[in-house]
């Protein structure tokens, strides 16, 4: 997707092989590349939020292991470095979904050949993530398609966090729907709440959306149910850091108020997610472990000062406690549906189940 008007990828592999990230937690205020030399590197990207979101963190995972396996191809190294990386952020599944994938697969080779292997597992694990976020755009931009349909006027979505391009390797999940009906000249307009206390939403989706001239509106994470009583809201669809193959879905601390107020209103409340983010072996959303981070990110907020540096300022009494919980569960029940790559599924085990045979 667009960032001044040039195409990016969130991670990539420059021309002299090394591993590049754009540093979010400095967006939208600065644009900065930053280089992943090793494993720790690779552990602060992702424990520090430089890199976030289910599907990207799955992928610098991937990468992460890559590095490992550089510094030692040993079995012993390598289990150990994916124990370190899935303890960097506990919620997203596509974390270990990716550390496994890479141990599964170089594990069969002798140890001089795991370090192009994994390399090449990684790419691929990259590259997939693009080819499946597009397949969830275009089974997404018909719920879209079908509303304007009906509306004939533009439809406004709304969305939490930021499950767009920034949060994958490109496309985004929730945001993928959003660029592929624009493609269709759907007219459309997001409202992107805010998502305290770190600001994905206002700092990185309505960002991205702009790059992408996506007509957006920022609110407060309290609004949300406001304007869907006022009949402002068409749709919401978020992303998710695990479902359960229940239906039960875990994602950014908020969504489960957003998918209440869908459900008492009457708006259709989807979520967007590849089939990596499925927990094939949990059944229910009150076994998903919930990250909780450090009580300085609800006590400070980041922005530009007077001299346009970025700064970060206390925003609350200097003895006041604070509870940082980063996820939530929203229970099947409120879900509309699930948009993967394999088509628009109902929250349940059924509908889930089906999806498991066709993976390859
Ligand atoms: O804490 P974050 O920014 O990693 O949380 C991101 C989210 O909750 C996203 O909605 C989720 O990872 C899906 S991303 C396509």
């Amino acid at each position: 997707m667009l960032i001044n008007n040039k195409n990016y990828k969130t991670i990539w592999v420059n021309n002299s092989g090394k591993i590049k990230i754009i540093d979010q937690n400095l967006l939208p205020f600065k644009f900065k590349e930053v280089e992943l030399k090793n494993l720790r590197d690779t552990i602060v990207a992702i424990s520090t939020m430089q890199v976030r979101g289910a599907p990207l963190i799955g992928v610098t995972a991937a990468y992460g292991m890559h590095l490992a396996i550089k510094e030692s191809p040993l079995k012993k190294n390598i289990i150990h470095a994916g124990k370190k990386l899935i303890a960097s952020r506990p919620t997203a599944i596509n974390l270990k979904w990716a550390v496994d994938k890479i141990i599964n697969k170089v594990l069969k080779f002798p140890s001089d050949k795991r370090k192009s292997i994994s390399l090449e597992v990684a790419k691929k694990l990259s590259e997939d993530d693009e080819v499946i976020n597009e397949k969830i755009g275009k089974q997404g931009s018909k719920l879209i398609l079908d509303i304007f349909k009906k509306k004939k006027k533009a439809v406004n979505i709304l969305t939490h966090c930021n499950a767009g391009w920034l949060a994958t390797v490109d496309w985004g999940t929730a945001t993928s729907p959003i660029y592929k009906a624009r493609d269709l000249d759907i007219p459309i307009h997001v409202w992107v709440d805010e998502t305290r206390p770190r600001n994905q939403g206002s700092f990185l989706t309505s960002w991205e959306l702009m790059q992408e001239k996506i007509d957006n509106t920022i609110i407060t994470d309290n609004a949300g149910g406001y304007l869907m009583k006022q009949g402002l809201v068409d749709i919401v669809i978020t992303g998710s850091d695990r479902t359960t193959f229940t239906g039960d879905v875990c994602n950014k601390i908020g969504t489960y108020l957003k998918a209440l107020a869908a459900y008492e209103n009457n708006v259709p409340f989807y979520v967007a997610l590849p089939s990596s983010t499925i927990d094939w072996n949990n059944s229910s959303g009150d076994q998903i472990l919930i990250e909780e981070r450090n009580e300085n990110e609800i006590h400070f907020i980041k922005g530009l000062n007077s001299k346009n540096k970025i700064e970060s300022i206390r925003v609350t009494p200097s003895a006041a406690k604070a509870f940082n919980v980063a996820f939530d569960v929203t229970p099947r029940k409120y879900i509309s549906g699930l948009i993967t790559e394999y088509g628009i599924v109902k929250a349940n085990k059924k509908e889930i189940m089906s999806i498991k045979k066709k993976i390859k």
